[in-house]
């Protein structure tokens, strides 16, 4: 017979991982945590089973439970009392963020804690930035004095990473100047700068209350038809001095994370978005799917689109698989 005999590298599990092209540690997690300003809420969110929303009196418990698995890095989303038009509590230094930045340095401090930098789930009106009273669209340069005070009051707080979402024009270069003038010169941005107006973040705006009160994000966040308007985004995020580039959502934009990774050598990172959580657990809840497979079968994906890091509700269960798998 002549012809080539792929299936010899598949005769056995040792030898299938040994040629492994692609491979996931707990060391590239991330896991998102949502954090309530109200006392004593431990509210499981309908869409995300088995994600809650957390009190910041008793959120030790999952911060504890992260780090004995293993889970060295966590992105705190906070959901504040109270909400107005210019998302003052995303920048007030005793918000709740900035408070569960403190919490989890202070029970961990080698955990490394990402703050999320935008305005929307701290806006009355539930957008990302502040609005125009004529045209109730986000005002681009007018955001970002906002978000720099926010990126500066999480460093100071002790966030290690600043993740700004808010997808305003300049957004990196400003706030990399705010960082610096306050003294955070070594406190990196990993820029969400390429995020697209998705319908997969559903289920986070009922967990982070955040979902626009009129219209959408579609004048700031990126049309899912565009490939090469990534490429656009990178190039000014790169220019403007972010360290890391997150792409978002994940699953259905593997192409996207592919040419991010073939067009510069910066850490990418793959935001496996809430949508993206609950059609796996919805599938799986039902027995329709095998969820450890599924699950892990997608993170291998992203990596070997590119990434290099996750961001993702699984990751305490990926954990546990990786352990099995010991
Ligand atoms: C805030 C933000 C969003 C997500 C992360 N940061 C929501 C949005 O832009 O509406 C989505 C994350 C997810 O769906 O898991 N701007
Ligand atoms: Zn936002």
């Amino acid at each position: 017979m002549n012809f080539d005999r792929h299936r010899r590298l598949r005769s056995s599990v040792n030898m299938r991982n040994m040629v492994r092209e692609t491979s996931l540690h707990k060391r590239d997690l991330i896991y998102p945590i949502f954090v309530v300003e109200k006392d004593d809420v431990k509210k499981e969110i309908p869409s995300m089973p088995g994600i809650y929303q957390l009190s910041l009196n008793i959120m030790d418990d999952e911060v504890h439970e992260a780090y004995k698995l293993g889970i060295r890095a966590v992105i705190l989303f906070g959901i504040p009392n109270h909400k107005d038009a210019c998302g003052t509590g995303a920048y007030d230094d005793e918000g709740i963020i900035q408070k569960a930045t403190r919490k989890v340095k202070s029970l961990y401090p080698d955990m490394l804690v990402l703050a999320d930098t935008c305005l929307c789930e701290y806006t009355d009106h539930g957008h990302c930035g502040v609005l125009d009273d004529h045209t109730h669209d986000v005002i681009n340069d007018e955001t970002l004095p906002l978000l720099v005070q926010t990126a500066v009051s999480q460093a100071k707080a002790g966030a290690d990473i600043i993740a700004p979402s808010n997808m305003m024009d300049g957004f990196v270069k400003e706030i990399r100047k705010g960082l610096d003038d306050a003294g955070f010169v070594n406190i990196p941005i990993m820029s969400y700068g390429i995020k697209y107006a998705s319908a997969f973040y559903g289920p986070f705006r009922d967990a982070a209350e955040s979902a626009p009160s009129h219209g959408d994000r579609k004048t700031y966040q990126m049309d899912p038809a565009n490939r090469l308007e990534a490429m656009l985004e990178l190039e000014s995020d790169l220019k403007e001095g972010c360290d890391m580039m997150i792409v978002k959502p994940a699953l259905s934009y593997l192409d996207i994370i592919r040419d991010v990774r073939n067009n510069s050598n910066v850490p990418i990172v793959a935001y496996n978005v809430s949508g993206e959580y609950s059609m796996t657990k919805a599938a799986s809840m039902n027995g329709w799917v095998d969820e450890e497979r599924i699950v892990m079968e997608q993170m291998l994906s992203m990596k070997r689109a590119g990434a290099d890091m996750i961001i993702t509700y699984f990751a305490k269960d990926i954990c546990k698989y990786l352990d099995e798998g010991d």
